[in-house]
């Protein structure tokens, strides 16, 4: 259902080609998506924000640059077709996976099928919003977002509104990953802290709230349930996640040495 848009988003990136190198122009597509429609709501965040895509923009002449949108406009569509993980397909289609960059994204229909056995039956997911108003995920390494979609997708069809009633924080040690996320969860207006950040150590570099988390009020809303109940009380279901390749770029430095006591962090798509 998405073929032809990602052909059309493939070769709108490919035109850029062989001027620039590939991988480069698709990281630097999807950080000025994510850069502009965090600028929308993230106030606190957005002059540096706003320096770094006018940052983007002047390393490329105009005619580059005016393919970002119109792939923005190609996804759009392919995303009110139906939800799926388009940019983690984009980025297989491009071959931008390869063994050298090492990054390999979880085929939609798999992370459908995780999504359905992680909500079950749905009963304990309707108990906990039955009681919170909402339920929340854990994705400890979300690349471009495929389980926490599938997740919004599941609960769709068992006739939750996902938008209302579930919030997601995600975390991927790469940044082109996270700004590949931010944009589709953003896109499919699922209220989501997407950060930065290496789940084995608990260490976190950038914050990406969506806009359905800031128009949303979540963080009052997740603050009222932290005082009424210590994490981790309802766990649902935990999926375990494909094992994580090396990313290639690393904003936050793996730690060699295993530290003494982690943060507490699952280390699998989990529902609380
Ligand atoms: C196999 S991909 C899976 C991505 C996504 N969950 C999916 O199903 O499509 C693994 C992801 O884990 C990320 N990753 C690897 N080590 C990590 C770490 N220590 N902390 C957070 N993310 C990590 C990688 O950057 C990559 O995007």
């Amino acid at each position: 259902m998405h073929e032809p848009y990602l052909k059309a988003m493939a070769t709108l990136l490919r035109r850029s080609q062989p001027r620039h190198d590939l991988y480069t122009v698709f990281g630097h597509c999807m950080e000025a998506m994510a850069l502009a429609m965090a600028n929308s709501v993230d106030l606190r965040q957005r002059e540096p924000r706003e320096a770094r895509y006018l940052d983007i923009v002047g390393q490329y002449r105009p005619d580059v640059i005016d393919l970002f949108p119109r792939v923005l406009a190609e996804l759009v569509q392919a995303l009110e077709v139906c939800p799926g993980d388009v940019l983690g397909a984009l980025f297989h289609d491009l071959e931008l996976h390869n063994k050298a960059r090492g990054q390999f994204f979880t085929p939609y229909t798999l992370s459908r099928f995780m999504a359905q056995v992680t909500i079950g039956d749905c009963e304990s997911v309707k108990a906990i919003i039955g009681g919170h108003g909402f339920v929340t995920a854990m994705e400890p390494a979300c690349g471009a977002g495929a389980m926490v979609i599938a997740l919004a997708e599941a609960m769709r069809d068992l006739g939750i509104n996902y938008q209302r009633h579930l919030h997601v924080t995600a975390i991927d040690i790469d940044p082109r990953a996270i700004h590949m996320a931010y944009v589709q969860l953003s896109l499919l207006h699922i209220p989501a802290h997407l950060m930065v950040g290496n789940s084995l150590s608990g260490e976190t570099s950038e914050h990406w709230y969506t806009p359905a988390h800031i128009l949303g009020g979540w963080n009052a809303r997740l603050a009222h349930r932290r005082r009424q109940e210590p994490a981790g009380e309802t766990l649902v279901h935990a999926v375990e996640a494909p094992p994580a390749p090396a990313p290639m770029n690393h904003a936050v430095s793996p730690s060699r040495e295993p530290r003494a006591s982690p943060p507490a962090m699952p280390q699998q798509l989990s529902l609380f």
